[in-house]
C-alpha cells in the first residue's frame, strides 16, 4: 500500500479515542495565547520555544510542564475553548467519539470555581456535537500524587455534580510511590454509582501496578498498561478477561518510557490476544494525532489494513457507547475495510 492510500484508509476508518486528557489536548496556538495572558506561569509565548518546552527529559518533567499549562486555565471560557478545539481536531481526523479525561481536583486547587469548570465542559460538549458532529464523554480522574484527599474530593465532585456525559472514574499522575490500593474506597463508591473504572497503570511502573488496578480498583480498562508485557500471566489474564489496554505509543516515546515506536510492546500485546486500543494521551504536547498513531504502528510495526481496522473496532467495543451506536460504527468500519 502506498503512503497516500494508507493515509486515506486510516482517515476513512471511523475512529474512537479513549485516552486523551483535556489539558493535554490544548492546541499550540491556544497554549501560546494563554501564555501571553499568564506570563507568571513560565510557559513560552514563542512557538519555537514552546516546542523546546515540550521536549521531555522524563515522565516527571512531562508532568511539571503539563501542570504549568493547566495552571493558566481560569474559567469556563478557557475550558470551553479547549473542548471545542479538541472536537474540531477530532472531526478533522474522522474521530466520531472520545472519552476525555478531566482532573477537577487540580482545577479547583488552581483556583477555578467548580461551576466554571462544569459550565465550560457542558457548553463545550454541546458545541462539539452541533458544530463538529463529535460526541464527547467525560472521565473524572484523581491526581494520584495528591493522595486520598484528592480521591475523596474527586469522588464527591463527580457524584454531586454528575454532569451529562460523565461515564468514568480514573486515576492519573505519577505511579512511582503512589500505590493504587489507597484509592480503593473511592473507586468502589464510583462503581456503585454506575461510573466505569479506568485507572492509569503500568505506564511508569511494572506489572504489579496493573494487577493492583485490576484487583483493588476493579479496572475495566487500563490506561497504558505498557509494562504488562513483562508478565506473561498478566497478559493471559488481560486477554482472557478482555480487559482493553489504552495504548498510547507516541506518548510513551515522548515521556521516555519506550525508546521508539518500533520497540513498543504493542505488537507483543496483540500476539498474546490482548484487546489493544490506540490513543494519543496529550496530543499537541507529544506531537501526536490519532491518525498518526495508526500510521505509526502500520509503518513501524508492520500492521496491515485488517489489523488497523481491528484496532479501530477494538476502540468502539471498549468504549462506553450504547450498543446501537457501537453496532453502527462497527458496520461502518467493516464497510471501509471491505471497500479497499
Ligand atoms: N499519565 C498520568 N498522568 C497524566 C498523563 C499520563 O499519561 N497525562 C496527563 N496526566
Ligand atoms: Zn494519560
Amino acid at each position: 500500500m502506498s503512503g497516500d492510500s494508507l493515509r486515506s484508509f486510516v482517515h476513512a476508518l471511523p475512529k474512537v479515542e479513549l485516552h486523551v486528557h483535556l489539558v493535554g489536548s490544548a492546541s499550540v496556538d491556544t497554549v501560546l495565547a494563554l501564555a501571553r495572558r499568564h506570563p507568571a506561569a513560565g510557559v513560552p509565548t514563542d512557538r519555537a520555544e514552546l516546542e523546546r518546552f515540550y521536549a521531555f527529559r522524563d515522565f516527571d518533567h512531562f508532568l511539571r510542564v503539563y501542570w504549568a499549562v493547566q495552571s493558566m486555565l481560569t474559567d469556563r471560557h478557557d475550558i470551553r475553548l479547549l473542548v471545542t478545539g479538541l472536537a474540531a481536531e477530532l472531526a478533522r481526523q474522522n474521530v466520531r467519539y472520545a472519552e476525555v479525561t478531566v482532573t477537577p481536583y487540580n482545577h479547583l486547587l488552581d483556583g477555578m470555581a467548580g461551576e466554571e469548570l462544569l459550565s465550560g465542559l457542558t457548553e463545550g460538549r454541546a458545541l462539539a456535537a452541533v458544530e463538529h458532529g463529535v460526541d464527547l464523554a467525560w472521565c473524572f480522574d484523581i491526581p494520584g500524587e495528591k493522595g486520598v484527599r484528592a480521591g475523596r474530593e474527586t469522588l464527591l465532585f463527580a457524584l454531586r455534580e454528575r454532569p451529562e456525559g460523565l461515564v468514568a472514574f480514573g486515576l492519573g499522575g505519577p505511579e512511582v510511590g503512589v500505590g493504587r490500593a489507597m484509592f480503593e474506597p473511592f473507586f468502589t463508591a464510583a462503581r456503585e454509582a454506575g461510573l466505569h473504572s479506568v485507572p492509569h497503570a503500568g505506564e511508569t511502573t511494572g506489572p504489579a501496578t496493573v494487577w493492583a488496578a485490576l484487583h483493588d480498583l476493579g479496572a475495566e480498562r487500563i490506561g497504558h498498561g505498557t509494562s504488562a508485557t513483562a508478565d506473561p500471566a498478566l497478559l493471559a489474564y488481560l486477554a482472557e478477561h478482555r480487559i482493553p489496554l489504552e495504548v498510547c505509543p507516541t506518548s510513551n516515546v515522548a515521556t521516555r518510557q519506550v525508546p521508539s515506536i518500533a520497540a513498543h510492546p504493542v505488537r507483543r500485546m496483540l500476539d498474546h490476544g490482548v484487546v489493544v486500543t490506540l490513543n494519543t494521551d496529550d496530543p499537541p504536547m507529544f506531537g501526536a494525532t490519532l491518525e498518526g498513531e495508526y500510521l505509526a504502528v502500520a509503518t513501524e510495526l508492520g500492521l496491515g489494513r485488517a489489523e488497523l481496522a481491528g484496532l479501530a473496532a477494538n476502540a468502539v467495543r471498549a468504549s462506553f457507547l450504547g450498543e446501537e451506536r457501537k453496532t453502527a460504527l462497527l458496520r461502518e468500519i467493516e464497510a471501509v475495510a471491505a471497500a479497499r
